[in-house]
């Protein structure tokens, strides 16, 4: 928790409004890490995933900054661009695009794609003649299949076609006067391992060659994102994750590096963000002294922490009573839903004294948790977010 936060949460208890889990995120951690990234990769674009967490306050500080945006929706780009970026600095780096979607981001300005199949160019390219712009003015790129191992959280097979076919993707969409611009993959979000771009880089390289023996000359890999925040367990700086990447790049493409940009999201946001939630009831399921016994959040899957599904992300739970014995736990969520559930299967250390009404905070929580929150599930209001 960053002093700012401390001081901002310690305000909000004295006026008496801290009812009900809040996000509060500080913008100071934002800049600091967009620095960071900037630093350790030094020659790559920056586009900030927005998914990951879209507060106006964010888009325009990273917007100010000179950051690039990577959007899934027109909605996305529309609050981007009210956050003053203009729309040569954004993707449309959904590979799943309603074709009308598609023409309005054209006609917003927007003319970089991603695509994984030859039906998604063909949409494209639809759409650039209907919103009337030159096919030869909108770049494309292909994403690759990642099987996102050593991620807590892959993007495996959803996204992405196999390296061969998207040369031949690639192709397509250059002979329907688009312009094929790259190649794109996501190694999977909180990536633990620093290497993990080594055989997306080389099947990138491989595509580079293909594609430049049928003529065509791509010039950009989209690296994606996967760069972790600290949740429970450390993780690399982003330092390392570079000097990984930039060893990767010149391994694969000798000394003609391409233009590269990334799209983190996680490492952008998710240290900059803590939520502060309130036990609402700890039991047991029978009197025996050894049952686990369960602890009740006011916040829970469907309050934005959507990614403790399968128990993928542990976040750092913290209490005023960290230094009394810990004891396993089950901890759940308020609702009246079986599925809200946060830690069982692998039971969470909490402090024996841990009692109804006391505070808990959850670190790491800038990312991928306002926007998961349902708008009324049981009629528990969406999470409330702070940006100081
Ligand atoms: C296309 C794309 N780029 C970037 C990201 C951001 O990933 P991360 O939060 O791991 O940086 C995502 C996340 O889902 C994504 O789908």
């Amino acid at each position: 928790m960053t002093d700012r936060i401390r001081d901002y949460l310690r305000a909000r208890r004295d006026l008496g409004q801290d009812e009900g889990p809040v996000m509060v995120l500080d913008l100071d951690v934002v800049r600091d890490n967009f620095s960071a990234f900037a630093r350790a990769l030094p020659d790559t674009r920056v586009f900030y995933a927005v998914k990951a967490n879209p507060a106006p306050e964010v888009l325009s500080l990273l917007a100010e900054m000179g950051s690039c945006f990577d959007t899934a929706s027109v909605a996305e780009m529309q609050m981007v661009l009210a956050a003053g970026a203009t729309a040569d600095r954004i993707s449309y780096g959904n590979t799943i695009k309603k074709e009308r979607d598609i023409v309005r981001a054209l006609k917003l300005g927007v003319r970089l794609f991603a695509v994984d199949c030859q039906d998604e160019a063909d949409k494209i390219a639809r759409a650039a003649g209907e919103a009337g712009i030159d096919a030869a003015d909108v770049q494309v790129f292909c994403r690759i299949l990642c099987d996102g191992a050593g991620a807590d959280w892959p993007l495996s097979r959803k996204f992405g076609c196999e390296p061969e076919m998207a040369v031949n993707v690639l192709e397509h969409a250059h002979r329907q006067g688009l312009q094929a611009y790259g190649v794109s993959f996501h190694v999977g979000s909180q990536q633990a391992n620093t290497e993990a771009w080594d055989g997306a880089l080389a099947s990138a390289s491989m595509i580079f060659r293909e594609c430049a023996q049928r003529g065509i000359g791509l010039s950009m890999v989209n690296l994606g994102g996967g760069f972790p925040t600290k949740y429970l367990k450390q993780v690399p700086g982003v330092e390392t994750y570079g000097d990984a990447i930039f060893r990767a790049l010149t391994k694969h493409f000798g000394n003609q590096i391409p233009e590269t940009i990334i799209e983190p999201g996680r490492g952008l946001v998710g240290n900059a963000g803590m939520i502060e939630a309130e036990v609402v009831l700890v039991s047991k399921k029978s009197e025996a002294e050894d049952e686990v016994r369960w602890v009740y959040l006011d916040i829970g899957k469907f309050g934005g922490l959507a990614e403790t599904m399968d128990e993928s992300i542990r976040y750092a739970i913290r209490t005023d009573h960290d230094e009394d014995r810990m004891a396993p736990c089950v901890v759940a969520g308020p609702t009246c839903d079986s599925v809200d559930v946060l830690y069982e299967k692998n039971h969470y250390p909490l402090p024996v004294s841990l009692a109804i009404g006391d505070k808990v905070w959850i670190d790491g929580a800038g990312a991928y948790t306002t926007t998961y929150a349902a708008v009324a599930f049981n009629g528990f209001p969406p999470l409330e977010q702070i940006v100081i």
